[in-house]
């Protein structure tokens, strides 16, 4: 994830610019660079690799400005040199950018045609020429940024520095973190608190969509619409530590809030987002082509993620896919084909069931492909090929951003593996590749409407059983949901296959318990209402997670409504629709007074069978 910082100083900020940028390290980078204001000019330095790449360029030319921005960029479009290193800058403005802009190809186009000349790979790179062109029109920095806000699609976060203003940042969120820090020696924005905390004594998050408008006395908020926002201050303690709740209640809530962003910097490890193709980090290590199937073990929300992407392996890449829970594969003595695929799913890299269903694998000759978030874990040690998750450190017990991570590389494996099985043609990898990079800008959508979410949740925690449904990819997720619902508010809940209702569990259907019914706009949307409709007509208790056509289709009364985009990633909705589950369950246990982070009896690491 790249790392943002500006300072309005009284002294040359570059010093302090590096130090925040180093204290921003941990999130991975592969380039730097600063832009301060010398005599109201726009001037910068960028460097390839390291931090100290960058200072050894300011100890030979200093920039000696009171105001800055600074930037560590981790590569998403474009290779990592110093041409695409941040801050991108014309005559008007100088920006840093954190996140993904989906429509930069579009305005690159157009603004190339106004012309705009550009020198870089990046998508970054589209924003600063925008606001560049209000400009030219006649806005103030102010208006030009706002109406450069309402043009882009994406999840990101950005911090401007204008030509011949030096009393002035803007800076912008949607999706990525962002906070304002007001300190003794200026007024600072940052990626973090960590960023923060050497120059700040009080600290202001950006709420979603926020923009900010910063002098070295003051910072003006607007939301959305552009009107002035308050938004609170908390202390920062100088100490901040690495992995905090931010101004989050819950690390769980945080981790559900990081979502577009380690989404996004997921599927910029695994795609080249200029060209919007699949690029794999690693070589796959065995032949695609002669593979006859795969076999994937995990356990609870990793083996649902496995569960979620035989769907996307069968359908694009036309491989068989047997899956199965962790202690279960380990003793089942499953006959595995020659030369055969093992994908073994974990967030900590350390669960002693999937372990063993890895070792077993191992012992029947198979290549152990390995998606793990915790990079250094024994899984990930004992396995041909790793394919990390870059989702960060999850504190919270229940998995969140560690799934939608384990969900993206999936989606990219599978689009991979169907190109280098001939399956999938260069146009449809395209198309397919566009679905997966608006997931990050659908989900900070979803999120910023996370209140829509209470309701529900206050009328979900007075039932003592919920039953959850989903057809296709939302099947897996039905389980998930109700995986997710039962370990926090510990109210019983099962998720099932919409099309088994008929099978068994519509003899359950009454006023009292809750049907969650989740029905994204795909090929079986039609199907799922007809679900919607005999649950409906048995009296049942109807929650619909879906969009509006869905619930105009179904026209039955409904007890809750959770609205969702019209048009949520095709086949990839799951990443979309992961997020209405978790929030539901959180706010259930929320509003149930449950200890969120930490449910009874559960560890995050389940070393032992
Ligand atoms: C549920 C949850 C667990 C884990 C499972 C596997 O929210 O977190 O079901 O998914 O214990 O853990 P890992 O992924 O570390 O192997």
């Amino acid at each position: 994830m790249c790392g943002i910082v500006g300072i309005l100083g009284r002294e040359p900020v570059a010093p302090s610019l590096i130090e925040a940028l180093r204290r921003l390290e941990y999130r991975g980078y592969d380039s730097a660079g600063v832009a301060t204001l010398e005599d109201g000019r726009l001037t910068r330095q960028r460097a390839s690799g390291k931090l100290r790449n960058l200072e050894e360029k300011l100890a030979g030319a200093p920039l000696k400005g009171t105001i800055g921005i600074g930037h560590t960029r981790w590569a998403t479009h474009g290779r990592p040199n110093e041409i695409n290193a941040h801050p991108h800058a014309n005559e008007n403005v100088a920006v840093v950018h954190n996140g993904i802009i989906e429509n930069f190809r579009e305005l690159r186009e157009e603004l190339t045609k106004k012309g705009h000349v550009f020198v870089t790979q990046t998508d970054s790179e589209a924003v600063a020429h925008l606001v560049a062109d209000f400009m030219r029109e006649g806005a103030t920095p102010q208006t030009a940024v706002a109406s450069t806000l309402t043009r882009l699609k994406g999840a990101f976060a950005l911090v401007f520095l204008f030509d011949g203003q030096d009393d002035l940042l803007i800076g912008a969120r949607r999706g990525s973190p962002l906070a304002v820090g007001f300190g003794d020696g200026g007024a600072y924005l940052g990626s973090d608190a960590l960023a923060l905390a050497p120059f700040a004594r009080e600290i202001t998050y950006l709420e979603e969509d926020d923009w900010v408008v910063l002098t070295r006395e003051k910072a003006t908020f607007h939301n959305a619409a552009g009107n002035i926002v308050e938004r609170p201050k908390r202390p920062l303690q100088a100490g901040s530590l690495m992995v905090d709740k931010g101004h989050f209640r819950h690390y769980m809530a945080k981790e559900m809030h990081e979502q577009p962003e380690v989404v996004g910097r997921t599927l910029a490890h695994y795609l080249d987002l200029a060209s919007g193709t699949v690029r794999l980090p690693f070589e796959l290590g065995f032949d695609a082509k002669a593979l006859s199937r795969v076999t994937i073990s995990a356990c609870g929300t990793a083996f649902y993620a496995g569960l979620l992407a035989r769907y996307w392996l069968e359908r694009f890449a036309r491989l068989s896919v047997d899956i199965d829970i962790a202690s279960e594969f380990r003793y089942r003595e499953s006959p595995l084909p020659e030369k055969g695929l093992m994908i073994v799913v974990s967030q900590s890299g350390e669960t002693a069931d999937t372990l063993a269903a890895l070792r077993y694998a191992r012992l029947q000759g198979q290549h152990i492909l390995s998606i793990v978030n915790v990079e250094t874990s024994t899984i990930a040690r004992e396995s041909d090929t790793v394919a990390h998750t870059l989702a960060g450190p999850e504190i919270g017990v229940a998995s969140t951003k560690a799934f939608t991570c384990q969900l993206a590389v999936f989606a990219c494996l599978a689009l991979a593996l169907g190109k280098a099985r001939g399956v999938l043609s260069e146009k449809q990898e395209r198309a397919l590749v566009a679905e997966l990079i608006a997931t990050p800008g659908l989900m900070a959508e979803v999120l910023k409407d996370e209140a829509r979410v209470e309701p529900v949740a206050r009328d979900v925690a007075r039932a003592t059983s919920v039953l959850y449904l989903g057809r296709g990819p939302s099947y897996p997720l039905a389980l998930e949901g109700a995986l997710k619902l039962k370990e926090l508010s510990y109210i019983h809940a099962e998720g099932y296959a919409a099309g088994e209702l008929k099978h068994g569990p519509i003899a359950l259907i009454d006023f009292a318990m809750p049907v969650i019914v989740l029905a994204p706009h795909d090929a079986s949307l039609e199907k799922t209402v007809s679900n919607l409709q005999e649950v409906a007509a048995r009296g049942g208790h109807l929650i619909l997670v879906g969009p509006q056509s869905a619930k105009t289709a179904a026209a039955v009364e409904l007890a809750g409504f959770i609205e969702m985009p019209e048009t949520a990633a095709g086949p990839f909705a799951a990443l979309v629709y992961a997020l209405p589950a978790q929030l539901l369950a959180y706010h259930v246990a929320v509003f149930m007074g449950k200890d969120v982070d930490q449910p009874r009896n559960l560890a995050k690491s389940v070393t032992v069978e």
